[in-house]
């Protein structure tokens, strides 16, 4: 069942049209087709993440199917596909990392952030979610954090905190 805020309507800007109609310009005629990866950057980039709604406006305006946007849009971890955080930590919870801690990292910042995986702070400042490899293999645990993807490695419990602190000062 789709959430709530996914139903909800979804208007692009003209600044947002803009930008589409000058990223499908740089495809030949009748191949607009291969700007859906930039153009769902610059959706997302405006709504701060892409809903179904937000995917099927994508799709119209593309004149392809809906599922082709989101086969695309899921496969990626670049695209959010519900609400997230201003900032995003994502934690690499490979087996490397998972050996020297990154799940009770990820333990302790569900604790500090007072909220579970893919959820959003009250603030809508943070948010943070376990991802594949992040090939910093021997530096863990390991996170970066979105929308700059800055990586941070040989993380404990104290520099998460201190980390969170410092983003919560900007
Ligand atoms: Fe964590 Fe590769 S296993 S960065």
């Amino acid at each position: 069942m789709l959430k709530v805020e996914e139903q909800q309507p979804v208007e692009f800007s003209s600044a947002l049209i803009a930008k589409c109609d000058e990223i499908s310009s740089r495809y030949p005629q009748g191949k607009q087709k291969s700007a859906l990866l930039p153009i769902l950057h610059e959706v997302q980039a405006e709504l701060g993440w892409l809903s179904s709604n937000a995917m099927d406006k994508v799709a119209a305006y593309l004149k392809i199917e809906p599922i082709e946007v989101y086969e695309v849009a899921s496969f990626y971890s670049m695209y959010f596909l519900q609400p997230k955080g201003k900032y995003v930590l994502e934690v690499c919870r490979t087996g490397p990392c998972c050996l020297v801690g990154a799940e009770k990292l990820m333990e302790h910042m569900e604790q500090t952030l007072g909220v579970k995986e893919g959820e959003v702070t009250a603030d809508g400042l943070f948010s943070w979610r376990g991802v594949e490899c992040l090939a910093a293999c021997g530096y863990g645990p390991v996170l970066q954090i979105g929308p700059e993807y800055t990586f941070y490695e040989n993380l404990d419990n104290q520099k998460v905190d201190t980390l969170i602190e410092e983003l919560r000062k900007k």
